[in-house]
């Protein structure tokens, strides 16, 4: 089995070190493969944001066949999470596609006609039960890393969402074209408000290590 995993920042990935074998560098995104338990895994650094989300999640698809994909790394937690929960997105949408002047419904993506992307249900049932304390629910995800309270409520009311990231629903929609297994687990680094930006930076190391946890965890007993 191969587990495709697609993490955005050098930083996020860094627990993972011990694992990898070998790496490959394909238009610039560095790839990581190794090994987790018995399993194959492929980690590939993306960079931050929906176009650099996708196509690491193209090529991912494309080169290397994995049986699952997922996409991990920190997330800003609106109402409900706070910093140090895990969350795993049972869906995730783009609150910043906006085709509203049009007619269109508020985070509706054209050509695929939607506005969220489901995670793989089976696998979902599976991660729910080994990290029982999870948070889940529909993560938001745009070109905009947000550190204002007002519109952290927004996006949170808007999609009924628990955690906004800059990568989650790019990755959801190239793995809805491609069909191939995709689960989301984050974990929360600050709370998308004014203080975000400073959270976000001493908290990334030790709550990077904590997701990478829950990730082993879930690898390890698919
Ligand atoms: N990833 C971690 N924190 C975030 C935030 N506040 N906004 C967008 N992406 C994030």
């Amino acid at each position: 089995m191969t587990i495709g995993i697609i993490i955005a920042m050098q930083e996020e990935a860094k627990p993972y070190k011990k694992h990898i074998l070998t790496d490959q560098e394909i238009y610039g995104k560095k790839f990581l493969i190794g090994k987790i338990a018995d399993k194959d895994i492929v980690i590939c650094l993306s960079g931050i944001g929906k176009v650099n989300a996708a196509f690491a999640c193209a090529l991912m698809v494309e080169r290397f066949k994995p049986d699952l994909i997922i996409n991990t790394g920190v997330s800003g937690g609106l109402g409900v999470t706070k910093a140090y929960d895990i969350v795993i997105a049972d869906k995730a949408v783009q609150h910043d596609a906006d085709t509203t002047a049009l007619g269109d419904p508020k985070g509706m993506v054209s050509t695929v006609n939607k506005i969220y992307f489901d995670t793989s249900k089976k696998h979902n049932e599976l991660i729910k039960a080994y990290l029982d304390n999870a948070c889940v629910g529909t993560v938001a995800c745009g070109d905009q890393f947000i550190a204002d309270k007002r519109l952290a409520s927004e996006i949170a009311r808007q999609f009924n969402a628990i955690a906004v990231d800059m990568e989650s629903a790019a990755v959801a929609q190239v793995a809805y074209i491609t069909k191939t297994d995709l689960v989301i687990i984050r974990g929360i680094s600050d709370g998308a408000d004014e203080e975000a930006p400073v959270d976000f930076m001493s908290l990334i190391e030790q709550i990077s290590q904590k997701i990478y946890e829950a990730v082993k965890k879930v690898i390890e007993r698919l």
